[in-house]
């Protein structure tokens, strides 16, 4: 089993994955759908635990990552790949020169993530296509301060390593990192893209939820942060842009879960749907519903209900001197529903 790259994704679940591990080793199951994939570890840590893992997301660039990581048992980019994906065309497509231009890459980036994105589609294999494009947006995030696209320009500009990289470089180390990421646990995974409360298949022995957290304070928006990738992982085929927002963003697509109106009833949906399967829910401390909602809305569906949880202001050593101020203090839930 290779490692999972990384790339920051607000509400992913990279930090928690022992506490998860630990919690999935409690439950009996072969198959899972894990309905809101997102930055992909999560699904990479079912399949790692041998399981037939089907993620889904509402974002290309997360079936994208999923494809190239999950689905994937096999395919991965040689040299010679690397050289073609790079190698000047006078057919290059300069879509992304002529409507970024200095929004948030210099002209070198954006000419190379055009080229890339022109020579893709000669890569035959689709998982080979998969590494591609996974790769090229991980590189963007890495060269965007704070891995979000909400403001253009570089004022955020940390010094971090990652930003002085040019955009060949990550995207390099990106595909170098992909590859071993490779591997075949046996099974049979798939990676597809949709909106959850329209997929209807539903015989999984597991069904991991994990919706974006709705709070009044903030908002769960993941287009509005990651309109760039997404555009990218389809070449901005897929979904309309908004010409006249300043950082030239994909259109919105609506979610139940991005309103209090409309939260309760989606996650009832779901509930429902999946009856049969064991449900395991990520939640946050912070979030509508309150652990006690959640709790009781499950145990409508479910027999036997358990709530885990894990402290991230304690466990994760990286604010040490907030240690003790209750405002910074959340935990991660994890309700299992058993049928
Ligand atoms: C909390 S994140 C998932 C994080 C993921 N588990 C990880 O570890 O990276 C929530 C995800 O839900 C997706 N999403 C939002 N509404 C959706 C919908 N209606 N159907 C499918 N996915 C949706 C978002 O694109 C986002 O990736």
């Amino acid at each position: 089993m290779g490692r999972f790259p990384a790339s920051r994704f607000m509400g992913s679940k990279r930090r928690i994955l022992n506490f998860l591990h630990d919690a999935f080793m409690q439950i009996e199951f072969g198959t899972a759908l894990d309905a809101f994939s997102g930055g992909g570890s999560v699904s990479y840590l079912l399949k790692s635990m041998g399981k037939a893992v089907d993620s889904n997301d509402y974002l290309a660039y997360a079936q994208v990552v999923a494809m190239a990581t999950v689905e994937n048992k096999y395919a991965v980019l040689d040299e010679a790949d690397i050289e073609m994906l790079a190698s000047p065309s006078r057919q290059a497509p300069t879509f992304i020169q002529d409507t970024f231009n200095g929004l948030f890459f210099t002209p070198e980036d954006n000419a190379f993530l055009d080229l890339v994105s022109g020579n893709i589609d000669r890569l035959a294999d689709p998982h080979k296509r998969a590494i591609a494009r996974a790769a090229l947006c991980r590189a963007a995030l890495k060269k965007q301060p704070r891995g979000v696209f909400t403001v253009v320009g570089h004022r955020y500009d940390d010094g971090r390593a990652d930003l002085s990289r040019s955009m060949r470089e990550q995207f390099v180390r990106s595909v170098l990192d992909y590859n071993e990421a490779v591997f075949d646990n046996g099974r049979s995974c798939r990676a597809a893209q949709g909106d959850i409360m329209q997929r209807l298949e539903a015989n999984y022995d597991l069904v991991y939820l994990d919706p974006p957290y709705y709070s009044p304070h903030s908002d769960n928006d993941y287009l509005r942060r990651y309109h760039f990738v997404e555009g990218l992982a389809t070449y901005w085929t897929a979904a309309p842009i908004i010409e006249t927002s300043k950082t030239k963003r994909l259109e919105r697509r609506p979610t139940p879960f991005a309103a209090r109106k409309s939260i309760y009833g989606a996650l009832d949906t779901l509930f429902e749907r999946f009856s049969t399967s064991t449900l395991a829910v990520s939640y946050s401390s912070n979030s509508i519903p309150t652990r006690e909602e959640l709790s009781e809305m499950l145990q409508r569906h479910s027999r036997k209900v358990e709530v885990f949880d894990v402290d991230l202001t304690y466990s994760f050593g990286t604010h040490s001197h907030k240690v003790g101020d209750n405002r910074n203090a959340v935990s991660e839930f994890l309700f299992v529903g058993r049928p």
